[in-house]
């Protein structure tokens, strides 16, 4: 006898399916370059056991991306030491994947545009400049266009040699980022996988933790020794308020109604960033030294 299956919606392309017994993830793709480089990462990642990954279950569908369910699975949480330091290892054990694999000469992986990604995040935030202005005042806003400009070009000044390249995540937000019922740190959504330095990535998640630590740099690089052990360049990367950027230009793209709900927990989460930033940026700038 075949069951029905049961679907629930997660997002508007994810959902969690139940059919005879079994429990999956499927997602379906807009993109089928995306499809393919997803599939490929995870069919490599695979040949060696990687721990820290959900395997593919097979599809007739390109563009659909099925796993098994993790049950009981959480996302990390930043604000916990465990979870930084599980979170942390779990992406070193990914780039470290380059010893068995070229992953430069897989042709679906792309470098990761750091500072033009980053350059085009501050100019859309200029273009409604206006309507943050509204919401956040001009002071805020003058404040974070600064640290933006400030920033930009002394992450390009400590960049200008490429480096070793290997896999990275890519969008190491926390809830990408799950710990399963057994312990195990399991890193799903690799949408945004793509090649760079292992210190970008290692800076990029610096980024989403440090508003759980205060903003406290030195906190954390006292934590996390691949913190700390991380080179000039990537530790000038910190003096971009990308979070700051990405969250209000991620507002924008909601309906009125949610933009004002997003704008009270944005409002005090960004006063709370801005008042940090004058030591955040001394204590980055002594650790360039
Ligand atoms: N295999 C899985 N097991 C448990 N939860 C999952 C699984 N796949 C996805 N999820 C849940 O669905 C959410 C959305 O999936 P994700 O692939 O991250 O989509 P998006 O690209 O929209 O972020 C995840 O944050 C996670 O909570
Ligand atoms: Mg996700």
């Amino acid at each position: 006898m075949t069951l029905e299956p049961n679907v629930k919606q997660i997002k508007e392309n994810v959902w969690k399916v139940e059919e005879n017994g079994s429990k999956y993830s499927l997602k379906r793709y807009h993109s089928m370059s995306t499809a393919v480089k997803v599939k490929h990462v995870h069919e490599e990642l695979e040949k060696i056991d990687f721990p820290h990954m959900v395997p593919v279950l097979p599809s007739e569908d390109r563009l659909l991306l099925q796993q098994p369910w993790l049950e009981n699975a959480r996302p990390v949480s930043y604000k916990r030491r465990r979870d930084r330091t599980d979170s942390l290892a779990a992406l070193q054990a990914l780039h470290q994947t380059n010893v068995y694999f070229d992953w430069k000469a897989s042709p679906y992986l792309h470098t990761y545009p750091l500072l033009t990604k980053w350059m085009d995040r501050l100019s859309r935030f200029l273009d409604h400049r206006i309507f943050f202005q509204e919401m956040l005042g001009v002071r805020r806003v003058q404040e974070i266009i600064f640290y933006a400009k400030e920033a930009l070009p002394i992450v390009r000044q400590y960049n200008r040699e490429p480096g070793q390249q290997t896999l990275l995540h890519g969008d190491v937000v926390h809830h990408n980022i799950l710990r399963d019922q057994n312990g195990v740190i399991r890193l799903i959504d690799f949408d945004l996988a793509c090649l760079s330095s292992p210190d970008t990535e290692l800076a990029l998640w610096s980024h989403r933790v440090l508003p759980h630590v205060s903003y406290n740099v030195h906190f954390l690089f006292g934590e996390q020794r691949a913190i700390d052990d991380m080179k000039p360049g990537a530790k000038a990367m910190l003096l971009y308020p990308n979070e700051l950027l990405r969250e209000w230009l991620h507002l924008l793209t909601l309906p009125d109604q949610n933009q004002q709900k997003l704008a009270r927990q944005l409002i005090p989460f960004t006063e709370a960033a801005l008042s940090a930033w004058p030591k955040l940026w001394y204590d980055v700038e002594q650790s360039l030294k």
